[in-house]
């Protein structure tokens, strides 16, 4: 069996010292020894736990060192938080938007990270805050839509082969707040079988590249959760090329039942497919001791996966600076682990030892 330690000092020999980009400067990020679990950074803990360890990333705050810095010394997986929603990257026909994935791939090739390729398709039912473009919505005529959606996904999959390894293909397929299919625009026009149908056009499009669904708001709704291992397990039977589920954990109620994680994770899994969770954070809402609170609950989160086979768990952000929550609820909900100065909060300790407790020598 490989000791901890030695996993870790591979980790850190792999950990050379890098050269980050910074607005017209460079910043060299100097490797710790790594010899023991409390000098490793992060970034060497997951790698040597063997964790996919991951944070939704803003392109516009990649130059700012701090930003940058803390990113390279936490994380070995980045996914462009927005840039690469239909909207953003083909906002018109024949009109891409590559720049900002293109930098982020480039940055990331540098660095030695993982990417997630985040999302293909996402469309609510009305009111919607998905990012399907309303060129996209106009298309009633389904081989019309179809042929609209190959050429989406081949166009992407085709230019980050190899590149980007992992994609969420369907985000948020099931109702937000409720447990039947979506009966979105491409549910509409393309009927009940297009989550199946998305799935194959993007298998073609990139053989090797692992394919996942996305869903929000399962961690709390039992009905939902259910709802979603069934509609992975129909995929399954029908050998569609499914991979994954992404479990985002938005974890906005601030508290985690761990042990129904627990179960939803061990469901899917059971079904053949990996699991990750992929959204995660928590507004920091007790009113006492609320960052203890809050990390109790990433580690609950972050335990619910490993101790099951879940090996990949990405973050929404990782700065109190930066987050959606900020404009989604109320401002100071501070969910991440990283504090508005970039400063560690009880989050970031509770998240080392989840990782250190599975490394090779535990
Ligand atoms: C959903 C989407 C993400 C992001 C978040 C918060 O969970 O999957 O891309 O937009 O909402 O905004």
């Amino acid at each position: 069996m490989v000791s901890g330690l030695i996993a870790l000092t591979a980790c850190a020999g792999n950990d050379t010292p890098v050269n980050a980009r910074s607005s017209g400067t460079t910043t060299t990020i100097a490797a710790p020894s790594c010899a023991k679990p409390a000098t490793c950074t992060t970034r060497q803990l997951a790698d040597a736990a063997g964790v996919l360890f991951g944070t939704a990333v803003s392109l516009q705050h990649l130059d700012e060192p701090d930003y940058q810095k803390t990113l390279l010394e936490t994380f070995n997986s980045v996914t462009p938080e927005n840039d690469l929603k239909w909207a953003a990257i083909h906002p018109k026909p024949g009109v891409w938007n590559f720049g900002p994935v293109d930098d982020l791939v480039a940055f990331a090739e540098k660095h030695h990270l993982a990417v997630k390729g985040h999302n293909l398709l996402w469309d609510q039912a009305p009111p919607s805050t998905s990012t399907t473009p309303k060129w996209v919505l106009a298309i009633k005529d389904p081989q019309r839509l179809r042929v609209v959606i190959r050429d989406h996904i081949a166009t992407l999959m085709g230019r980050y082969r190899g590149k980007i390894d992992r994609w969420d293909v369907v985000n948020e397929p099931l109702e937000t707040l409720g447990s039947a299919v979506q009966k979105n625009h491409f549910w509409r026009v393309l009927g009940n079988d297009y989550i199946a149908e998305v799935f194959r056009i993007a298998h073609a499009a990139d053989p090797r590249a692992k394919l996942f669904i996305n869903e929000s708001t399962v961690e709390f709704m039992p009905a939902k959760a259910a709802a979603l291992v069934a509609l992975v397990k129909g995929l399954v039977a029908r050998h569609v090329p499914i991979n994954g589920v992404g479990i985002q954990a938005h974890l906005v109620s601030g508290t985690v039942d761990a042990a129904r994680l627990e179960q939803l994770v061990g469901d899917l899994e059971a079904l053949g497919v990996e699991v990750a969770i992929t959204e995660l954070d928590v507004p920091a809402t007790a009113a006492v001791g609320p960052l203890q609170v809050q990390a109790r609950t990433y580690a609950q989160a972050l335990g619910a996966c490993f101790v099951k086979r879940c090996r990949e768990v990405t973050l929404w952000g990782f700065t109190d600076r930066y987050t959606w929550i900020d404009g989604a609820f109320k401002k100071g909900l501070a969910p991440l682990p990283f504090d508005v100065n970039y400063r560690p909060k009880p989050a970031l300790d509770a998240i080392r030892q989840r990782l250190a407790a599975i490394l090779p020598s535990n």
